[in-house]
Order: C-alpha cells, then sequence, then structure tokens
C-alpha cells in the first residue's frame, strides 16, 4: 500500500530519513531502515573532516527543537567508507548528501561521492548555521543555485535533489530554477533560522547563538512550501520538514512530495518512529479507501 517510487528508484514506503539525524554511519543507517524507514540520507560530507560548533548545539522542547550542529562530518574519505558499508548490508535506497562552500567544490565533491553506490545525491546549498564561516546559504540566490545546479550535473550521473530554505520568500521560483538548471529532485525544506534565549542566564542558549528551528513548528511552514513547489515544478519533491505522525506524512503527500523525509521525530517519538508512522498511515489509508500514494498525491490542489 505504501510501496513507491522515485526516479524509477523503488522504495518500501515513502519514508527517507533527513540528513543530519542518526545518519552518520553504516550502522546508524541500518537501523533505521530496520526501524521501518524506506530509505536512508547520510549526513552531509564535506572535503575535509569537520568537528563543527562548540557545545551547546541542539535544544529541543514540545513545539520546536533547534539545533547549530556546524557540519561536523568525518570528510569525503572516511564518509564513503561508511556509504559502501551501508550497501553491503542493505540494500535500501540511500541518499548521499553533500556541501560545500563554491560552485567548483559542490561539482569536485559531487565527483568523488558518485564512486560511492549512492541513488541519487541530495545538495545541502540551506544549511543556517555556517553563515560566519560560508556567508549566506546558496539557497536564497537564484543564480548560485543555477550554477551549483549546472557544474554538478554536468560532473555526475546519479540524479540531483537541491535541497532548499524555507528562509527563502520565493522558494517555488528558485525551485524552478533548480529544475531548469537540470536537477532531477527538490528537497523541501531545512531547517529555518531561529535562536533561543535563556532568561536567567541572560543569553542566547546556543554557543552558536542562532541555529535552525525543526520539529513541530516547522511543519506548517515546510508544508506550504512543497504545496508552492509542487504547483511550479514536474521533478519530485522530498517533503522534509516537522513530519511528527502518519497524518503529516499523508498532508505531505497531499501537498506534492513523492519521498517524506523524517528527522527530528526521532527526537520525539524514539528511533522507532518510522514504524510508528508507516503504522499511522496505513490505518488512515485504510479507514479513507485510500489504496496507494499515487491515488493521493498532489491531492490537495486545484480544489476549492
Ligand atoms: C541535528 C540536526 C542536524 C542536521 N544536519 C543536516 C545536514 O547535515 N544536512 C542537511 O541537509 N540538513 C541537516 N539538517 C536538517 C534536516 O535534514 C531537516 O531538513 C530538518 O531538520 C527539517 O526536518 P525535521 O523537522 O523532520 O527534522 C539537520 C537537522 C537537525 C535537527
Amino acid at each position: 500500500m505504501l510501496k513507491t517510487s522515485c526516479l524509477n528508484i523503488p522504495f518500501a514506503n515513502p519514508l527517507v530519513l533527513a540528513s543530519g539525524i542518526l545518519g552518520v554511519t553504516a550502522a546508524s543507517m541500518h537501523k533505521i531502515i530496520r526501524d521501518g524507514a524506506g530509505g536512508v540520507t547520510v549526513k552531509s560530507i564535506s572535503k575535509a573532516p569537520r568537528t563543527g560548533h562548540p557545545n551547546p548545539t541542539m535544544m529541543g522542547n514540545d513545539t520546536y527543537f533547534l539545533n547549530a550542529v556546524g557540519l561536523s562530518n568525518p570528510g569525503i574519505e572516511n564518509g564513503i567508507a561508511e556509504l559502501i558499508q551501508f550497501k553491503k548490508i542493505c540494500p535500501a535506497p540511500l541518499i548521499g548528501s553533500i556541501f560545500a562552500g563554491t560552485a567548483d567544490e559542490f561539482a569536485e565533491l559531487a565527483e568523488l561521492i558518485a564512486v560511492a553506490p549512492i541513488d541519487i545525491l541530495e545538495l545541502d546549498l540551506s544549511c543556517p548555521n555556517v553563515g560566519r564561516e560560508f556567508g549566506e546559504p546558496f539557497a536564497y540566490s537564484a543564480s548560485a543555485i543555477g550554477r551549483i545546479t549546472r557544474e554538478t550535473k554536468a560532473k555526475v550521473k546519479v540524479p540531483i535533489s537541491i535541497k532548499l530554505s524555507p528562509n527563502a520568500w520565493n522558494i517555488a521560483e528558485l525551485a524552478k530554477m533548480a529544475e531548469a538548471a537540470g536537477a532531477d529532485a527538490i528537497t523541501a525544506v531545512n531547517t529555518v533560522s531561529g535562536m533561543a534565549i535563556d532568561v536567567r542566564a541572560r543569553r542566547p542558549i546556543l554557543h552558536n547563538k542562532q541555529g535552525g528551528v525543526s520539529g513541530p513548528a516547522l511543519f506548517p511552514i515546510a508544508l506550504k512550501c512543497v504545496y508552492d513547489i509542487y504547483e511550479a515544478v514536474k521533478i519530485p519533491i522530498i517533503g522534509t520538514g516537522g513530519v511528527m505522525t502518519g497524518e503529516d506524512a499523508l498532508k505531505m503527500i497531499m501537498a506534492g512530495a513523492t519521498l517524506v523525509g523524517v528527522g527530528s521525530a526521532v527526537y520525539y517519538r524514539g528511533a522507532d518512529v518510522f514504524g510508528k508512522i508507516v503504522a499511522e498511515m496505513t490505518e488512515i489509508m485504510k479507514q479513507e479507501n485510500i489504496g496507494s500514494l499515487d491515488e493521493i498525491r498532489g491531492v490537495a490542489h486545484g480544489i476549492m
């Protein structure tokens, strides 16, 4: 009932682990598949290893999760070893993820990671937490998105998905730009910029001061981004942001998503959240006589 396909790649269900949450090692990604996900995205990889920002880098409450991890990762060489190991132990679809400081470096890194057995390559153009090092995210600029997409596409055969930011007011236009430049899919969205202050300490909670908001508070923002992008492009969308339940996942699909990214829900509902969301989706689909996801994809458009 939940079987789906994206870019001709079969998925047992549409839920994919979002980048940055438990997705660093082959073993942790394999566990996520065993816990019920249809596919996994690796934590974004840079050319050199990065330690990320000093602690505190994360906090969460009932309504939102805030992080400024600072893109810590083991670097491309170690990262590729984990991707190869993952495919040895698990046949599920694997989404690679990279980030870089320039268009040339994105293309170079894409070529390097493409030797690994990844099914889709996500370009993280939208991390809000490394501005002091890299300047504002590329995902705010149509020309940067176009250039990085074109240069990367010229170097690799693996389908690429451009990960966009909910901070961009014209996200649908930017998605269209990515599509015109050759993107095969859009991942929407990354975290939205935010911060938290400790009243008693009288200072920001995160060492980095600002961070990215994910979790429940992001859901309606992400849903609208997916809805708007679906009206602007023909390529598939990986709808990500604040999905906590089966009902949320179905809303993403009704807005137009083909796959549904799930990240912070692991914090709210445990690592076995994927199996829980699958069970909830199945239950609602039975109640509503929905036979397949194709029947409801984008169904929320064009009504009224
Ligand atoms: C702790 C943490 C680390 C993240 N790291 C990355 C990353 O390395 N690359 C990336 O593209 N997105 C990263 N994200 C963003 C998520 O992939 C996702 O887009 C966002 O959290 C919204 O989904 P969610 O509400 O389901 O978590 C990170 C999010 C969190 C909470």
